[in-house]
């Protein structure tokens, strides 16, 4: 089961090749220190477990499960703590009854959680008040205030981004197995400011209809282990490829590689240049791995991604995810399915509908409306719907808590709402009660 930590062992073929959007580290020899050290650590995820998940992904494929993924568009540090971990696990299980309940098939359940630390940017620098500083990349690379020295490059953060990926995923895979998780803890997920949405209120119908099935299966003396407990994934955007390579280790079992720093990762839109190095490790690890696609991708590049991540078309082993936007999914999506189709590919297909929606509000946060990101996943349905093909997933930003950074939902977040709880490292995410009006709205779509 366990990995050994021989870095040696760890394929580098993406070493020659152009890594976009890669931090500039002031110091290499700082850098090569901290991925040393990082080498000799223990792997946070195992290789079995990456098996399994590939599995799982290769059954959503073949539309027999639907993929539920999400968490904060970046983690912070500050942010790996019991109540804020536990509070996007209870958002993800409250998600995922809605759906397993209101869908009727099992949702693979992939956190975006333990190990996303970094970030994209659109621009390298960001200018306020006429001071130039380097954009912040995420809390593993440099620091969100904005000062020269929190803004610079340290490698040291890439221990910390590992030490507070092992402290998440252990409370993440103590609150799956340990009783939290249980379906009879249905009502307890539903608590506080959700419970008062009418999301909430709606949920906890649900939840009571959840309660007398239960109740009619115990008194027929059925029991069964799968109540008691759920599979959980972890995932990460595999951005910083010096820390992915450095946690990447040969499986004692087959002595193939596998990126043991989260069970899924996946390549952002702005790094899946074919030639380019991101794509290259993607290839050389055998984890399940995903690729962001936007509205400009034509049908040649994603025949070429699959070409080159799955050679041996192993099932599950590739994921699309589509990230469109509202108003281009219906126009854009048919193509790339079709010619996927037509070469006999099967593949999950999972809805980013956060990425193409995002916009500037008067107030100049960064937002999206919920009437968007519930459009694009409407749009999604339609168009699986039509080809014959299964929408496999939906991939999304979420917060356990009751921020607001994006606008509307059943409790209605407006425009000028937004200043009260933006809290976001990054992009805006949807607090716990506009997740639960998605979930609600996936459900009524797949059963369709
Ligand atoms: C993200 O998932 O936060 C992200 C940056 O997405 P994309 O690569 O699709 O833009
Ligand atoms: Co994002």
């Amino acid at each position: 089961m366990t990995a050994t930590a021989d870095p040696m062992a760890a394929p580098a073929s993406w070493r020659g090749l152009p890594a976009a959007q890669q931090p500039d580290w002031p110091d290499p020899g700082h850098l090569r220190a901290v991925t040393d050290e990082l080498a000799g650590l223990p792997p946070l995820v195992f290789a079995g477990e990456c098996d399994v998940l590939r599995e799982r992904l290769a059954a959503v494929a073949r539309g027999e499960a639907f993929v539920l993924q999400g968490g904060d568009c970046a983690e912070t540090f500050a942010g790996a703590t019991a109540e804020a971990v536990r509070a996007k696990l209870q958002t993800l299980l409250q998600m995922a009854v809605v759906l397993t309940y209101g869908a009727s098939v099992p949702i693979i359940k992939i956190g975006r959680m333990a190990g996303q630390f970094a970030k994209p940017r659109s621009r390298p620098d960001e200018i306020r008040d006429g001071i130039e500083l380097p954009a912040y990349r995420g809390d593993a690379i440099n620091g969100f205030e904005f000062t020269a020295q929190a803004r610079t490059p340290d490698p040291a953060r890439l221990l910390r981004a590992y030490h507070c990926s092992a402290v998440t995923l252990n409370l993440c895979r103590a609150f799956a197995t340990g009783g939290f998780a249980d379906l009879h803890q249905v009502h307890a997920w539903n608590q506080d400011f959700v419970a008062q949405s009418p999301a909430g209120q709606r949920y906890e119908r649900l939840a009571g209809e959840i309660d007398r099935a239960l109740a009619f299966m115990r008194a027929c003396g059925a029991d069964p282990e799968e109540l008691h407990a759920v599979e959980f994934y972890s995932s990460h955007e595999a951005l910083l490829l010096d820390y992915e390579q450095a946690l990447t280790r040969c499986d004692s079992r087959t002595g193939r590689p596998y990126d043991t720093s989260a069970h899924f990762v996946w390549v952002g839109e702005r790094t899946r240049d074919l030639h380019g190095a991101h794509i290259e490790f993607a290839s050389s690890i055998r984890n399940p791995v995903g690729v962001k696609v936007g509205p400009d991708t034509k049908p040649s590049d994603v025949l070429a991604l699959i070409n080159r991540l799955n050679p041996d078309r192993e099932p599950g082993r590739v994921t699309l995810i589509t990230r469109m936007g509202a108003g281009r999914v219906r126009d854009v999506l048919p193509p790339l399915i079709k010619t996927v189709i037509a070469e006999g590919i099967e593949i999950p297909w999972v809805c980013d509908p956060m990425h193409g929606n995002t916009f500037e509000a008067p107030s100049g946060h960064k937002t999206r409306r919920l009437h968007d990101v519930l459009d694009e996943v409407q749009g999604f349905f339609e168009v699986h719907r039509s080809l014959g093909t299964h929408p496999g997933g939906v991939h999304i930003e979420f917060t356990g808590d009751n921020v607001t950074e994006c606008v509307g939902g059943s409790h209605e977040i407006a425009a000028g709402d937004l200043h009260q709880r933006y809290e976001t490292a990054c992009d805006p995410r949807l607090n716990r009660s506009q997740a639960l009006d998605l979930a609600f709205i996936v459900a009524d779509s797949y059963r369709r």
